[in-house]
């Protein structure tokens, strides 16, 4: 992400001290449902609102804010319309972004990120503290927002998939296994792509009960598997991990780790689909997810060198990092 530049030191931390009011702005038209209604064209912010049932002067301030980003655009008679961004915020499209957006923007993330002081000062997400369980518990129990999160999850993923998918020669395996592969976006490319390979989507149930393999023509191919990562996966060549480890503090993604290593066949892989951290003071989305990690789970990104001795000590091998087009690497591991 890149930050406008500003032309003062005071206006550069200014800007960044409230930068949350565009996720705010952004919230707010996701969840109301705006892109979906300028898909036939700009509108002013009154009759989006009677359209909506909400307040028109409010809405055009968040729109106003939001057209200054890129986001919507307004024109001379004060109607908005759809522009590049504005359109993955549309329900009905490839690619939506829609429940990403309600899920990054959700307060699950902001309110344990308004107490990263206290984190810092005692290395603890505050999570547990603020909701009355960790991260994934507080998702399952309460089926208003398990979606918000699950959905969310999947359309995050579904705008990197097929070029994670690519990046990597899946079609020598038999039998692939998506550890925590939520609603099975990944585990479908990589079926696609390798078209003799068997799969196993593993997530919890709850998780389970939206997945999209039968919807995709795979339900021939590919079982669901439901059970606790902790505790045991099903066997297999190719074992993949996306987006698990960095929600996990060491020991326990060592831990799951050692789990995947118990599980895996002769000859197979272990696939680590993370971000893996750059030096240097570059931005890389990585750092910016790592301090989500920090605040919401006990969890982190982190360097080559930091996989390297996790997967060791889970007597796994790190073979190589492979860069995809997207914010993630693909980190292939051996049994060692
Ligand atoms: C960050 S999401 C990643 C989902 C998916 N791999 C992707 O890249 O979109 C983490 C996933 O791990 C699952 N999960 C968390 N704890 C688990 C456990 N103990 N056993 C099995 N799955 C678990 C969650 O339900 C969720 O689907």
């Amino acid at each position: 992400m890149s930050i406008p530049p500003a032309a003062s030191p005071h206006e550069h931390i200014i800007h960044l001290s409230w930068a949350y009011l565009y996720s705010a702005a952004l919230n707010a038209v996701a969840e109301l449902g705006v892109a979906d209604r300028l898909e036939g064209g700009p509108k002013s912010a009154a009759t989006l609102a009677e359209e909506l049932g909400v307040q028109a002067q409010p809405l055009y301030r968040a729109l106003r804010l939001l057209a200054t980003v890129g986001v919507f655009i307004e024109d001379e008679g004060e109607r908005f319309a759809l522009t590049p961004a504005a359109d993955v915020l549309r329900t009905n499209v490839p690619g939506s972004m829609r429940d990403g957006v309600l899920m990054v923007s959700h307060e699950t993330f902001w309110r344990p990120a308004g107490k990263l002081a206290t984190t810092v000062r005692t290395g603890e997400t505050q999570f547990a503290h603020i909701f009355g369980a960790p991260f994934f518990e507080h998702f399952a129990r309460d089926p208003s927002i398990g979606p918000i999160f699950h959905r969310g999850m999947a359309s995050f993923s579904d705008s990197e998939n097929a070029a994670i998918a690519g990046s990597y020669d899946f079609s020598r395996f038999q039998r692939v296994v998506d550890v925590g592969g939520g609603h099975g976006g990944f585990l479908i490319e990589v079926l696609n792509a390798a078209p003799s390979a068997r799969g196993v989507l593993f997530d919890a149930a709850h998780v389970l009960r939206d997945a999209r393999i039968a919807a995709a023509g795979l339900a021939e191919r590919c079982e669901l598997v439901t059970g606790d990562f902790f505790k045991e996966v099903p066997g297999g060549d190719c074992i993949i991990l996306k987006r698990i480890l960095h929600d996990w503090a060491d020991q326990a993604a060592i831990d799951v780790l050692r789990v995947c290593r118990r599980a895996l066949t002769e000859g197979g892989r272990v696939i680590v689909v993370d971000t893996v951290i750059p030096p240097g003071n570059e931005p890389h989305a990585g750092k910016l997810l790592d301090v989500l990690m920090m605040v919401s789970m006990p969890g982190r990104e982190r360097t080559e060198e930091e996989f390297r001795r996790m997967l060791a000590a889970a007597d796994l091998r790190l073979e190589r990092v492979i860069e995809t087009p997207a914010m993630l690497s693909l980190i292939e591991a051996s049994a060692a």
